[in-house]
């Protein structure tokens, strides 16, 4: 990981990285208008590490989708390191809910694709990408086609070619809902060495609240109705962190709450902030 950054950063450091105001997303749907995201505002900062959760169907993806640019059609003001988010920026590498592997291509040759725009030696090519199969633990597999993969091995391919260009903004959504217990605590940890090397804003979409508390600097609820989100969660704990420490586990009992799960779920009880 100690290759330079390939792509552009603008700088500006106090203002926010991402910044929604009254964002709302419809779609039509057999004739109807549905409305998915209401009026939303977000701040994030800059290096940031922002974990958003929220029930099936609250517009996770589509929130990442229009921070990335792969949909425009939005009310509302959106931008990203100060410009609106328009497909092929160098800046966003995205992971999502799928991993979105070319069937015909190898593992190296769908990774070299995140590169494939930055016009590069083939020797450095190369490089970075046997670099970031490293990272994700898929040494040997170089050659593999995706469907010699397992669905978790597939997800690993696809976050290796995000971060392979070393974007400045990572949007990642579930990027670890198939891999098993050890297998995804181990890309956890790899993930924060990523984001230690980099200057790195990220998003991280997720179901899992444990995985949230672990990661996040901020944890971001959705409410399962579009309108403003539901809390926002600063999590003051130090890296690393421990997930058997009474603070962490106070931090996802809050979660949890927030989220509905359990006895204890009261919305009246529900603080917003929105800083950082
Ligand atoms: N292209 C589309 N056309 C019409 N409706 C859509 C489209 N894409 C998404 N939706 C609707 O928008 C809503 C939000 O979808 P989205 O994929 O953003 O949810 P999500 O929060 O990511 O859910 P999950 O946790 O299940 O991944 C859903 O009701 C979905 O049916
Ligand atoms: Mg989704």
């Amino acid at each position: 990981m100690n290759s330079p950054a390939l792509a552009p950063h603008r700088g500006g450091a106090l203002d926010s990285f991402v910044r929604l105001r009254g964002v709302s997303k419809r779609f039509q749907v057999a004739g109807d208008t549905r409305a998915i995201l209401a009026d939303l505002d977000l701040d994030i900062r800059r290096e940031a590490f922002i974990a958003i959760l929220g029930e099936s169907g609250c517009g996770k993806s589509t929130l990442l989708r229009l921070l990335c640019g792969l949909d425009s059609a939005y009310d509302g003001q959106i931008l990203v390191d100060g410009v609106a988010p328009k497909i092929g920026n160098d800046e966003a590498g995205i992971v999502f809910q799928d991993p979105r592997l070319f069937p015909w291509l190898t593992v190296e040759q769908n990774i070299a694709l995140g590169l494939a725009r930055f016009g590069l030696e083939r020797a450095e090519v190369r490089q970075r990408v046997r670099e970031h199969i490293a990272l994700v633990g898929l040494a040997g597999f170089e050659r593999a086609l995706p469907h010699q993969l397992s669905g978790g091995m597939a997800q690993r391919v696809a976050l290796a070619r995000a971060i392979v260009a070393r974007p400045a903004f990572l949007l990642l959504d579930e990027p670890f809902s198939a891999l098993d217990a050890l297998t995804r605590s181990q890309m956890h940890d790899q993930l924060l060495r990523i984001r230690a090397a980099a200057d790195l804003t990220m998003l991280l979409v997720t179901h899992d609240v444990e995985e949230a508390v672990y990661l996040a600097d901020r944890v971001v609820v959705m409410a399962p109705r579009p309108g403003p989100l539901r809390a926002s969660v600063e999590i003051d704990l130090d890296y690393p962190r421990n997930r058997a420490d009474t603070a962490f586990q106070r931090e996802r009992e809050r979660l949890h709450a927030l989220l509905g799960h359990g006895a204890h779920s009261t919305h009246s009880t529900l603080s917003v902030h929105s800083h950082s």
